[in-house]
């Protein structure tokens, strides 16, 4: 992959006209303030990927052929140390960013994870809020750690929670881990104050898509969240087919015909999720439609991968080698303007234009792995 350093510049100022239905905001010019990029997005939301490693090899995201005994996983220094993550986070908020995602690979797998909450849960946005803190988890060890991450500063999970099956689960995480333990852990998180939890399940059709009607029946009055996700093609191993998508309006309809379902707003700009609520007080549920009717035009998500690159989209096949800046002794204006030069010259919309890409053009583009990246 190549590194990529952007100029050290101040913000460009978003192209006239590309409003794609996001508030304007101010273009200072200076190297803080809130940002906007060329379709006047801002920087709302930063995901920190702090490990590439994960105990599970889940068949769409680390197969075991690619991610085997031999794959190369970054070494201890080459990751960036908390005080470096920190870094980066505190200019984020100066510019706008107001939520922090911990992910992975599996964060809970990162040594000191608690440390690093403690002290992003001291950053503050400018006008003196403390961030939300929330981590996306496969689960598997958070009945171990919820208490704790808790006590540091977190304010919420969301975990990954494809099956209920135990053996259609240990299929498809592909280390035998059974999904009781994972169910342990998200009420060890919900008695641990870490909510409102959101579960996330992608949906792979011929996988698991029979399990979208008993999924939603099995959360359905309970304190949590379910959200259906489209499954996409991220990365390069996972040798994605439009036809293994399922549509979530068709999730919608299944689950409707058993138990009916209407629309819900939204509750926060740029949400990826849908909302909708079941017509008799049942709850509600999110569909993630990133393939059939994407939200690019709101997206608000900036993404550190585990070794320090700013990434502009899930789809992006570089970052910008925000570590090497950090390590070649930059000071925090000049990282604070290199930020903002590489927000200020973002047109990413990469979900929008995907099904104008023919097959080839998509298995040509060297996208980054989700395991690096973060979900
Ligand atoms: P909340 O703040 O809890 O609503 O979280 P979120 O929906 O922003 O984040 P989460 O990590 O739970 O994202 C859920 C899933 O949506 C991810 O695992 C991805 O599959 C997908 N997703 C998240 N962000 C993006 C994005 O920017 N683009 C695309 N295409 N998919 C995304
Ligand atoms: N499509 C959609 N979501 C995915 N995730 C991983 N791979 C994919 C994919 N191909 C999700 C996981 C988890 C988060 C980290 O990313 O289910 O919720
Ligand atoms: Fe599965 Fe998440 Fe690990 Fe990927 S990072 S293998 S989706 S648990
Ligand atoms: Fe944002 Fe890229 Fe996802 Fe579109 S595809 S929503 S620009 S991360």
């Amino acid at each position: 992959m190549t590194n990529t350093i952007v100029p050290v510049s101040a913000p460009r100022a978003a192209t006239p006209g590309a409003t794609l239905g996001v508030r304007r905001l101010p273009s200072t010019g200076l190297a803080d303030g809130a940002l906007a990029d060329r379709f006047d997005r801002p920087m709302r939301d930063l995901r920190i990927s702090i490990t590439d490693r994960c105990n599970f090899r889940c068949v769409y995201c680390m197969p075991k052929a690619v991610f085997g005994r031999d794959y190369a996983f970054l070494d201890r220094d080459e990751l960036l140390s908390f005080e470096e993550i920190t870094r980066i986070a505190r200019i984020a908020a100066a510019h706008g960013v107001e939520k922090l995602r911990l992910t992975g690979g599996e964060p809970l797998l990162r040594r000191g994870v608690d440390e690093l909450v403690a002290m992003l849960a001291e950053l503050r946005t400018p006008d003196g809020r403390p961030l939300e803190i929330a981590l996306t988890t496969n689960g598997s060890a958070l009945a171990v750690k919820a208490a704790s991450l808790k006590q540091a500063g977190l304010i919420r999970v969301t975990v990954s929670l494809d099956s209920l099956d135990d053996e259609r689960f240990q299929a498809m995480n592909d280390v035998r881990f059974p999904v009781s333990r994972v169910l342990d852990g998200i009420d060890a998180a919900h008695d641990a104050g870490l909510g409102p939890i959101k579960l996330n399940m992608v949906v792979k059709r011929g996988l698991n898509d029979d399990e979208i009607v008993p999924m939603a029946r099995h959360f359905r009055g309970t304190p949590y969240t379910l959200r259906f996700i489209e499954y996409m093609d991220v990365g390069t191993s996972n040798g994605w087919s439009l036809d293994e998508v399922v549509p979530s309006a068709e999730i919608v309809e299944r689950i409707s015909a058993d138990m009916p379902l209407e629309p819900l707003g939204a509750t926060a700009p740029g949400e990826t999720a849908t909302r909708w609520r079941y017509t008799d007080g049942g709850g509600e549920i999110g569909l993630i439609s990133s393939v059939t009717n994407a939200f690019c035009g709101t997206c608000n998500r900036a993404r550190i991968s585990t070794e320090g690159k700013l990434f502009t989209c899930l789809f992006a096949d570089e970052g910008h080698d925000l570590r090497a800046l950090l390590r070649g002794g930059i000071d925090d204006e000049g990282l604070s303007r290199a930020m903002a030069g590489i927000w200020g010259a973002r047109d990413d919309r990469y979900s929008e234009i995907r099904s104008t890409l023919t097959p080839e053009l998509r298995a040509a583009r060297a996208k980054i792995e989700m395991s690096y990246i973060g979900g």
